[in-house]
């Protein structure tokens, strides 16, 4: 087993992940700003595991600090979620974005190679795909100018790893995920967005718990069965436990080169509207939307060949639609329980 290192490791997917890594008998440890997340994060994790994370509040974008902790810990691997992730406010403050989401990344991979860590995996997006020319998508397809900063970033951290592990004792694997939604079955742990949800699950929760008004689907003109996008929803259970198998691959040596690259999603798409009615099955809730005009920026479809995950890193989504559907509404009653009391 590892001493892992889990940055953003108290945010929505790697909180899972850090769960996923204790229950395979990891060690690990946690670096987080809590700039988008939330101390009390730590006791989900231990409700559900048992064991408490060793919590370091640390900004990556502060070099010595990165350097001071790599030097004085012997991790064995990386897993990075720390990043700002909201693409509409990435367009608003682009420099942002580039300090926190790539100067971050550049110091977190020079403190890993000045004290020789080599295992690394990377948190990217399957926005790299832009609209794909062709469905599922697979590793293979191109990736397209990027559509926002938030997008770009994802590319850049992608072409810095492949530059980086031509000439340096690196092994890094880009995981590049479709939507992540849901939660732990045990409402321990969940999403926490800040502010308005900008993603479709959370406001549909928030809609369906009376915090929002009224649902929006950006758009029924687009051209799919319903007239609403497509997209693949991934349980993030599911989306936890790829990183552990990539995190493995690496740790057993079995990659097979330096820099790999794997799509996370169920290989599934599903509509707006189909989301929304399977939400209401699962809820019994009637759920209150309207339609209007489009989001700027948005894909018509997008769903993932998971081929190369399933045979390569021994991976497979076990959950489906409604399992993610089912689990965030649970902690979305759980949170809102809180919040009354
Ligand atoms: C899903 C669908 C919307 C909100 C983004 C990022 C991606 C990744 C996942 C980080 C779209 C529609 C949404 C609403 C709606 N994030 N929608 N009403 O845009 O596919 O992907 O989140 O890695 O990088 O780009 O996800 O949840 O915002 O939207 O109709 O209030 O739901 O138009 O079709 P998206 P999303």
């Amino acid at each position: 087993m590892g001493k892992i290192l889990v940055t953003g490791g108290l945010g929505f997917i790697g909180s899972h992940t850090v769960v996923e890594l204790q229950e395979k008998g990891h060690d690990v440890l946690i670096i987080d700003d809590l700039s988008n997340s939330r101390p009390e994060v730590l006791d989900g994790i231990a409700a559900i595991t048992g064991v408490y994370p060793e919590f370091f509040k640390l900004d990556l974008k502060d070099k010595t600090a990165v350097f001071e902790f790599m030097e004085n810990q012997q991790i064995d691997g990386v897993i990075h979620f720390a990043a700002s992730k909201a693409v509409g406010e990435s367009v608003e403050k682009p420099l942002l974005y580039y300090e926190n989401n790539i100067a971050a990344l550049i110091y977190l991979l020079q403190a890993m190679l000045a004290n020789k860590v080599s295992s690394f995996i990377f948190s990217s997006s399957c926005t790299v795909y832009g609209q794909a020319d062709e469905l599922p998508i697979t590793e293979n397809a191109p990736v397209k100018s990027a559509e926002s900063p938030y997008g770009n970033t994802k590319q850049i951290g992608e072409e810095i790893l492949q530059d980086l592990t031509k000439v340096e004792d690196l092994n890094a694997i880009a995981l590049r995920y479709f939507n992540p939604i849901g939660a732990h079955e045990s409402a321990h742990i969940g999403e926490l967005p800040l502010g308005i949800p900008q993603n479709l699950i959370p406001y549909v929760t928030q809609t369906a718990a009376g915090i929002r008004e009224q649902l929006s689907v950006f758009g029924d003109d687009y051209p799919t069965p319903d007239g609403t996008a497509i997209r693949d929803y991934i349980h993030v259970v599911d989306l936890a436990k790829a990183h552990i198998s990539a995190m493995e691959r690496l740790l057993s040596g079995k990659n097979r080169s330096r820099m790999e690259f794997f799509n996370v999603g169920t290989g599934k798409g599903s509509s707006v509207l189909e989301v929304i009615r399977a939400f209401e099955e699962v809820s019994g809730k009637s759920l209150n939307y309207k339609i209007v005009g489009r989001r700027e920026g948005d894909i018509t479809a997008a769903y993932a060949d998971t081929t190369l995950a399933n045979k390569e890193l021994g991976w497979k989504a076990g959950l489906d639609l409604r399992d993610a559907l089912r689990s965030a509404w649970k902690w979305q009653e759980k949170q809102s329980r809180e919040t009354d009391n």
